[in-house]
């Protein structure tokens, strides 16, 4: 008999089916076992009546240990109280493989030894719901940008110049030139976006950043689209359009999972373009007035001033024209102003922080080799990108998502580091 999978049962209500599966968890009595099995397409528990299979198969089902993987025979039967609305009325067992000693048990343990462990946590039901949730936000995102004319491209991760800065690189040799591991593939998409017009990428980023928060990993992934002829505000429109469609997304295609992880859903329903702006100047000024005294006109915002800022809203708020001097060498200027660049940061509602940052890009030749020099950059490693601005310039403007924030946002978990299979964390690079 082929094996279905638990997400196809609802199909095959009345029917005796085989599934492959590991246990979960199991209770039972003198009678009858309840086991819950997982097959990576969901849960379903799996009822196990003695009367029904005889002492033998009984007797190995109150025998089976934890995570032991398992081919079961069983009836599919209606149940309303279980997710997918259906139950096994288990006729067969067949032991593949024995697990014994499963570290990780129903009981609560500590984050460390968890992360120990992340090779196997991944199969619990809250992993299971946030990887979940991941996977769809990486499915919308496709369908965001192709349903509007972006072309998905791929940027280099071994790389000769940093558009972010150059503290926060990981060196590696190239054979006999140095390299850098991506901290954002922009500069190419620039490239890219004045050769298909409107592009997206989905990759991984690279950042030595020595913070340890609840926000920031080493390795984390970002999509960063690029477009040419558009501006600041046209991109603003673009970046709410983008995110409310991954928000609604979520709540249509993954209601289980929010429901798994205890999400209130009531807060992402809100969640609809356009989003509040405000501007860095006007931030600081309502800062002062809720009594932070620490932070000045020129400082860029940390954790608690987002927090506070990202509070009075109930959907994602844009900060908009920071000072030049907190920002990359490539933000186009106001053109009003000279202390201001035309940009944005992103801030998720409920404290998680900034999930975007993005702004229009120079596109003038002169003021971008200014800028190169201010800014101490390798005037050959950037030659390619200046070029840009010397052949058929135009405005143009993007931005990068931080997937992982994102999220941690929609799942409602605490911490980045349960929202990414295997984080690559300050002290941590096991498993
Ligand atoms: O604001 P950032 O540094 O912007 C850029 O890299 C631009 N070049 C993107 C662009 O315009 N194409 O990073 C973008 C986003 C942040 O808003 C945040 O969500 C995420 O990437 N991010 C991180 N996520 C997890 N851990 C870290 N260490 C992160 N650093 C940035
Ligand atoms: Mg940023």
């Amino acid at each position: 008999m082929k094996t279905i999978m638990i997400h196809e049962m609802p199909d095959h209500v009345g029917e005796t089916v085989k599934i492959g599966a590991w246990l979960a968890n199991k209770r039972s009595s003198g009678k009858i076992a309840f086991l819950q099995l997982r097959d990576g397409s969901g849960f379903v528990q799996g009822v196990v009546v003695k009367e029904v299979v005889g002492e033998k198969i009984f007797a190995k089902a109150k025998a089976l240990h934890q995570e032991s993987s398992l081919y079961i025979t069983a009836e599919v039967t209606e149940d309303e109280r279980s997710s997918f609305g259906v139950e096994l009325q288990v006729k067969d067992i067949e032991l593949i493989h024995e697990a014994v000693d499963y570290p990780i048990t129903p009981k609560e343990h500590g984050t460390e030894f968890l992360m120990d462990n992340r090779h196997l946590w991944l199969r619990s039901r809250k992993q299971h719901a946030i990887m979940k949730i991941r996977d769809e936000i990486i499915r919308a995102t496709y369908e965001f940008f192709h349903m509007n004319g972006f072309v998905k491209i791929d940027p280099p991760i071994l790389t000769g110049s940093s558009p972010e800065g150059t503290s926060e690189l990981f060196h590696t040799k190239y054979f006999d030139e140095d390299a850098y591991l991506s901290q954002s593939g922009q500069l190419y998409m620039e490239a890219a976006a004045m050769a298909l017009g409107k592009v997206f990428s989905f990759g991984p980023t690279f950042r030595a950043e020595k913070s340890k928060t609840r926000r920031h990993l080493i390795e984390f992934w970002m999509i960063e689209p690029e477009m040419a002829f558009v501006q600041h505000e046209e991109s603003l429109e673009v970046q709410e359009q983008y995110v409310a469609h991954i928000v609604q997304s979520v709540l249509q295609n993954c209601p289980l999972e929010l429901e798994r992880l205890g999400r209130d859903i009531s807060k992402l329903e809100k969640i609809q373009a356009p989003f509040p702006r405000i501007t860095y100047d006007d931030a600081i000024e309502f800062l002062h007035e809720k009594g932070f005294d620490d932070i000045q006109w020129g400082d860029d915002f940390g954790a608690p001033h987002e927090t506070a800022i990202a509070e009075s809203y109930d959907m994602p708020v844009f900060i908009t024209h920071y000072p030049i001097g907190i920002k990359p060498f490539y933000m186009q200027p106001h053109p009003d102003r000279d202390d201001v660049v035309l940009c944005a940061d992103l801030i998720a509602p409920e404290g998680y922080g900034e999930i975007i940052g993005g702004s229009e890009r120079i596109h003038d030749y002169e003021l971008m080799k200014q800028r190169i020099k201010e800014h101490n950059l390798d005037e050959d490693a950037y030659e390619w990108y200046l070029e840009l601005s010397k052949y058929g310039a135009v405005p143009h403007s993007g931005f990068g998502l931080g997937l992982e924030r994102t999220v941690a946002w929609i799942s409602g978990v605490e911490h980045v580091r349960e929202t990414i299979p295997f984080p690559r964390l300050l002290n941590r690079l096991y498993p």
